[in-house]
């Protein structure tokens, strides 16, 4: 009997949905150029880390004869992990944040901004996704809704919040009178879904921001609800604490005005807290109250 593994037995729907759940587990380095022996790298960082850090080396005998230092041993280039993509140097990420600057400044109109968002290579997140998710809603709305990042519904579809979280704020929002049809324009910090659902970092942050501010700019919304911890962070301030700071009103300079943003609860960590519903709630009563009377 052959003793290789027979991969007949499995169907395809079934290697579709392992790919998908290594995906969902955050194993996006699959996608990388090269594979990369983790073993290997990890023998040979053993074998050429400094004697003095070595914990399993023996005490040598006070009369052993001294012996010339070994010449340090260059790492044989084969053996050495191939450059990950998501580990490039900071200096092209500045060179790639200049550039979406540049591009997104350019951009007179939303459709302007969505065709330079889905242009735009230097945000690493894209090559996992499936889509840009950019924005939906009416594009001249007095009302934006500001989220974090695209989970896996969003990636499928091309837009954001249409899953689980999404379904939630929508029927949240609509409790206040508010249609995502009509009444707000709804985006996301970073366009592109982080593998896994993980938090995007800075740099990914960074690198979206100039096409954000601009899609902003465009809207000219007269108040902003930030939904969820980064969203808050990256608008108003990096140390903000949702859970604290919630509910009160901070503003954010838009172009020389002070826009008018109120940080809420994300919808996901209500999902798993439904306990703190209320606390949400009280922020959309809130929201109610400003647009009922903006001028206070
Ligand atoms: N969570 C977000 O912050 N945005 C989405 O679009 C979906 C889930």
């Amino acid at each position: 009997m052959s003793e290789t593994l027979n991969t007949t037995v499995y169907d395809p729907a079934l290697w579709a949905e392992a790919v998908a759940w290594q995906q969902e587990c955050g194993v996006f380095d699959l996608l990388s150029d090269q594979p990369v022996d983790a073993f290997a790298a990890r023998e040979l960082e053993k074998a050429s880390a400094p004697a003095a850090i070595r914990t399993d080396a023996a005490p040598r005998p006070a009369a052993a004869p001294a012996r010339p230092a070994a010449p340090a041993r260059a790492k044989p280039a084969a053996a050495r992990p191939p450059t990950n993509q998501h580990a490039r140097r900071g200096l092209e990420a500045v060179a790639d944040i200049a550039e979406a600057e540049k591009r997104a400044a350019a951009c007179s109109s939303i459709e302007e901004l969505v065709a330079a968002v889905e242009d735009f290579d230097g945000c690493l997140l894209k090559d996992t996704a499936s889509n840009t998710v950019f924005g939906d809603g009416p594009t001249d709305s007095d009302i934006m809704i500001i989220g974090e990042a695209p989970g896996a519904d969003e990636d499928r579809q091309g837009r954001p919040f249409v899953g689980r979280s999404g379904q939630m704020l929508d029927e949240m929002l609509s409790y206040i009178g508010l249609k995502r049809e009509e009444d707000f324009r709804i985006t996301n910090i970073v366009f592109w879904r982080p593998p896994g659902n993980r938090k995007p970092n800075a740099g990914e942050v960074a690198l979206c921001w100039p096409f954000s501010k601009r899609h902003i700019e465009l809207v000219q919304p007269k108040v902003i609800l930030a939904v969820g911890g980064l969203s808050a962070q990256t608008l108003l301030d990096p140390n903000l604490r949702i859970t604290r700071e919630r509910g009160k009103w901070r503003s954010l300079d838009v172009r020389g005005s002070a826009v008018p943003v109120l940080p809420t609860l994300h919808p996901a960590y209500l999902l798993r807290q439904p306990v703190n519903k209320r606390e949400a709630w009280t922020d959309l009563l809130t929201l109610k109250q400003f647009l009922n009377n903006p001028e206070g």
